[in-house]
């Protein structure tokens, strides 16, 4: 039995966004790859919007939001399942220990030396002063962690534990299942709530920020709770639980998703704490832990729809998620129960990322106006007519990304780089794809190409050109990754897979291009294969969901244009995904004839380098691509065996 909303992530996040949706009276299956490895139970459950210090004014504004949930919210969870979740508005004092800090935070509530030291004793003399946050508390997200599950499950969830989604499966713009190890799982709608695993699944900026935390409980010597409120210090944070256990945190390191706690982690938490508060230095330790923050680049969580339209994005929060799970799962529930978006969910939507550096200007002005399209794989796509009369089209979409222009080029065999900037800038292209072993051996052309292109207007696609193993290639791909965001691409996962080990034909290897981007798809990336045009091969790879495919035309750089028509015809016919041809298309009629056939796009880079004008070979083949489109979609006339005269004979006089 299918549901009506599948959620991927058994954190904070989806938990709470499965009770919220059964709640409402919607089927809700949620997948989780392992509970206890969620950042939710490594978190100290602050709850903590004010002391944060939280720059952004959308952002700060849905932490105070879901704060001022949280009494309901827990005594609802608390109802449903008779636990506690120690949810505890205790209030947040944050020391300091100069003047200096005074002016940099907001609070009203400012203690002066002597009244912060009434207030709080047993703080170290060096503090100052502090700021006081009434409306800050805590909960204990382990306990919270445990209730949403029993909450979810009392309410009829179906919870499944250790099962790993692989891959999104997704046809023509909507998710028509996820691969798992236990089989694929389908449902009406998706909600991706991975945290910081989720860029092994799309290519979102969310990486992995971690941070090492330990636990001393107070000692039975000492009757009274000695803190009764959260001190939020420089670095370092003391989170006084009821039931006598104290958290002490946490670091917040840029190191991937390394695990353990390392010595210098721990001496830096306890130095800080023992610091600010002296008497912790004789409370026993019970327990050292980390995990894993879902950091985005701007920080903020990345929250509403996504490119695909029955599928909805809740992760990437960073510092606050066990802060922001009951306006998450507030907000989420609505958009996909009611398709109410909160206006706010507009500065937290996953396009941000995009709106720099991925939805394009398009350098050339084409001379059609594209605008929408519909698309079905086996006959052209159905024509709008604008009342200015032109034909429209939808834009390339790959990988949830949109461009205008359908060409893409390289950057190799060029005489010289002014040369091959001005090509590129004639040729209108939107994508230009870089060998990273190249660039990365810094061969000759390659050496400043990082400084050659205006980066923020063309969009890298990484090759891994040179590789002849599975191995090799996925390397490498690693690399192209690292190299876009060096280039400021943060949100770049695309690779053009390449795995030639015949050096003559330079033909690439099926078998290997399907093992590794089976692989790379799993980390995440969106995988372009270069292959040969074998439509059984193509099939596949759009199985294991990679994001195009690239037939080649005819061998790399031979200029001998389609030689392999008929197959690249069945491709496109089959494919849900854009088909690309790649390789050998020597002359713009050539291109022209590819796109006339329905191909999605074109790369070319031979045919404008190694011609006797790159730049306005670049430029006839923006033109091609673009002709070659419209002839696709004008559909063109039928052929006939015999003559017929282009003036009619009606009408005529006959004698
Ligand atoms: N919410 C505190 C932290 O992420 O360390």
């Amino acid at each position: 039995m299918t549901s009506d909303v599948l959620i991927i992530g058994g954190g904070a996040i989806g938990l709470s966004l499965s009770v919220e949706l059964k709640l409402r009276g919607a089927s809700v299956t949620l997948l989780c790859r392992d509970f206890q490895a969620a950042s939710t139970q490594a978190a100290a459950g602050m709850l903590a919007p004010d002391a944060e210090n939280i720059a952004n004014e959308a952002m700060r504004l849905l932490c105070r939001r879901s704060r001022a949930l949280y009494p309901e919210w827990t005594d609802k969870l608390e109802q449903l399942t008779g636990l506690n979740t120690g949810y505890w508005p205790c209030g947040i004092l944050a020391p300091v220990y100069d003047a200096l800090g005074i002016t940099t935070h907001q609070s009203p509530y400012w203690l002066d030396q002597a009244a912060i030291h009434q207030y709080q004793s047993g703080l170290t003399p060096e503090v100052v002063g502090g700021w006081w946050y009434p409306e800050d508390g805590q909960v204990d997200n382990r306990a919270l962690a445990h209730i949403l599950w029993t909450a979810a499950q009392s309410l009829g969830v179906q919870l499944k534990d250790q099962v790993k989604v692989e891959a999104f499966l997704q046809q023509q713009g909507e998710v028509i299942g996820v691969r798992t190890n236990m089989g694929i799982i389908r449902a009406a709608h998706y909600v991706l709530a991975t945290g910081a695993w989720s860029s092994e699944l799309l290519p979102l900026p969310v990486r992995p920020r971690k941070g090492q935390m330990l636990r001393v409980g107070v000692p039975e010597f000492i009757p009274e709770l000695p803190l009764t409120r959260v001190l939020f210090g420089d670095k370092i944070y003391i989170v006084p639980r009821r039931n006598r256990s104290i958290i002490i945190g946490a670091t917040s390191e840029d190191v991937g998703f390394t695990p353990h706690n390392t010595p210098a982690g721990i001496q830096t938490l306890l130095q800080q704490a023992i610091r600010l508060y002296p008497q912790l230095q004789d409370y026993p330790i019970q327990e050292y832990w980390w995990g894993f923050r879902p950091a985005t680049p701007d920080e903020l969580p990345i929250l509403g729809g996504s490119h695909c339209q029955n599928l909805t994005l809740a992760t990437g929060h960073y510092r606050n998620g066990i802060l922001l799970a009951p306006i998450t799962a507030a907000l989420i529930a609505d958009l996909i129960c009611h398709q109410k978006s909160d206006p706010i969910l507009s500065n937290f939507h996953y396009s941000r990322f995009h709106s720099q550096s991925s939805t394009f200007t398009p350098m050339f002005t084409h001379p059609a106006n594209f605008s929408q399209v519909s698309h079905s794989p086996s006959s052209p796509p159905a024509i709008e007519h604008q009342t200015n009369g032109r034909s429209t089209d939808s834009p390339l979409v790959i990988a949830g990304k949109t461009f205008q222009s359908r060409l893409m080029t390289g950057t190799g065999k060029y005489g010289s780089i002014p040369e091959m900037q001005q090509s590129i800038l004639a040729s209108g292209c939107q994508i230009v794809t870089v060998a990273v072993r190249r660039v990365q051996t810094q061969a000759p052309g390659h050496e400043g190409l990082a400084a050659a292109l205006d980066w923020t207007k063309i969009w890298m696609l990484p090759n891994t050109a040179g590789c002849e193993t599975a191995e090799e290639a996925i390397r490498v791909a690693r690399l192209g990754r690292e190299m876009a965001k060096l280039l400021g691409q943060e949100d770049n996962n695309f690779v053009k897979l390449e795995v030639i080990p015949d050096p003559k034909y330079l033909l690439p290897d099926p078998i290997g291009t399907l093992q590794a981007a089976e692989q790379l798809v799993k980390e995440g990336f969106a995988v372009l294969p270069y292959i040969n045009a074998d439509p059984m091969l193509a099939q596949r790879l759009e199985d294991v969901g990679c994001a195009t495919v690239m037939p080649l035309a005819s061998p790399i750089g031979s200029g001998q244009g389609l030689k392999t028509t008929a197959n690249i015809q069945i491709i496109i016919e089959n494919a849900r995904i854009p088909v690309v041809v790649d390789a050998g298309i020597g002359s713009p009629s050539e291109a022209a004839q590819a796109m006339e056939l329905g191909a999605d796009a074109l790369l070319i880079n031979s045919a404008i380098a190694l011609s006797q004008n790159p730049p306005a070979m670049a430029q006839a083949m923006n033109l091609a691509t673009v002709a070659g489109r419209l002839a696709y979609l004008a559909g063109r006339m039928p052929l006939k065996t015999y003559a017929s005269a282009s003036s009619p004979l009606t009408g005529t006089i006959t004698n």
